[in-house]
C-alpha cells in the first residue's frame, strides 16, 4: 500500500489525474465510484478537464459503491442524486452507462446480481474510495466478513452519527443501505483510497500500523496489490 500526502487541492487533482490515466489508456474502461464529502473535488477535476478536452468519459461504465436502503434515486439524499450532481452532469458520460445500487429495491436478489453485472462488463480498472471514522469502506462496517459480496448492511451508531450532518436531523438519516462488499472492492485492478480531515485519522493510522483485520474494515486494503492512500496533513497527523 503506497501513502501519498498533500494538501486538499494536490490530492484532489493527483486523483483526478490517476482516473484520467486510466480512461485515456482504456476508453471504455469501468470505474468504481464513490460518495460522501470526500471525492468531491476529485470529480470537479474530472468535470474541468472533461470540458477542456483532455478525456472524454462516452465510452466508460460507472459502478458506485453504495446506496441508502428505502431512498428514491429522486430523492437529494440519494447517492444517485448526489452522483449526478458532482460528476454525471458535468462530463459526457452515457448516464445510461452509470450504475448505481437502487436504494428503493434494495434486495439481496439485486446485490447479487451487481458483482455479477461488474464482473460481465470486465471488471472495476480503477476504484476510489472515502473512509469512515471507524474505518468503513463503502458502508461495511466494522465485523463484515472479508469474503462479503454486495449485501445489505445495518448502518453503526457511529457512522448514522458521522452522516447526520448532511440530514435536517439524525432521525432522518437511513439505518440500513445496499453496498458493494470488501471482496467485491478488493477485484477491482487499482484501488485509490481518500482521506482528509482530523476525524479520519485515528482510522488512518489504524490502517497504516495494524495488521489486517475484520475490526477495521479498510484494513483489507492492505492485501491489495496497487492500492495508494492518498491522506491531506490533518488525516496523517497521529503519524507524525
Ligand atoms: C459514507 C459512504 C462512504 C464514505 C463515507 C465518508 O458512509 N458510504 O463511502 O467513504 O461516508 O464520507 P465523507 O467523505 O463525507 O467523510
Amino acid at each position: 500500500m503506497k501513502i501519498i500526502t498533500g494538501t486538499i487541492e494536490e490530492l484532489d487533482a493527483l486523483v483526478a489525474q490517476e482516473f484520467v490515466k486510466v480512461v485515456n489508456k482504456k476508453p471504455n474502461a469501468v470505474l468504481g465510484l464513490a460518495t460522501g464529502t470526500t471525492p468531491i473535488g476529485v470529480y470537479a477535476n474530472l468535470s474541468k478537464m472533461c470540458k477542456e478536452h483532455k478525456v472524454f468519459f462516452t465510452g466508460v461504465k460507472t459502478y458506485n459503491l453504495d446506496e441508502y436502503k428505502g431512498i428514491d434515486p429522486e430523492n437529494d439524499q440519494s447517492y444517485r442524486y448526489f452522483m449526478n450532481k458532482y460528476l454525471f452532469s458535468g462530463i459526457d458520460v452515457k448516464i445510461e452507462n452509470t450504475h448505481v445500487l437502487s436504494g428503493k429495491i434494495a434486495s439481496d436478489a439485486e446485490a447479487e446480481k451487481y458483482d455479477e453485472e461488474i464482473a460481465n462488463a470486465g471488471g472495476i480498472d480503477i476504484q476510489i474510495l472515502g473512509i469512515g471514522s471507524n474505518g468503513h469502506i463503502a458502508f461495511n462496517e466494522p465485523g463484515t466478513k472479508f469474503d462479503s459480496k454486495t449485501h445489505i448492511v445495518a448502518l453503526t451508531e457511529s457512522t448514522i452519527k458521522d452522516n447526520s450532518r448532511l440530514f435536517k436531523s439524525i432521525d432522518e438519516v437511513p439505518t440500513h443501505a445496499i453496498t458493494m462488499g470488501l471482496a467485491t472492492i478488493m477485484k477491482a485492478k487499482k484501488i485509490v483510497l481518500v482521506a482528509y480531515g482530523k476525524n479520519k485519522a485515528l482510522a488512518i493510522k489504524k490502517l497504516i500500523e495494524d495488521e489486517p483485520s475484520e475490526s477495521l474494515p479498510c484494513s483489507i486494503l492492505k492485501k491489495h496489490p496497487d492500492c495508494t492512500i492518498y491522506v491531506d496533513e490533518d488525516a496523517y497527523s497521529l503519524m507524525k
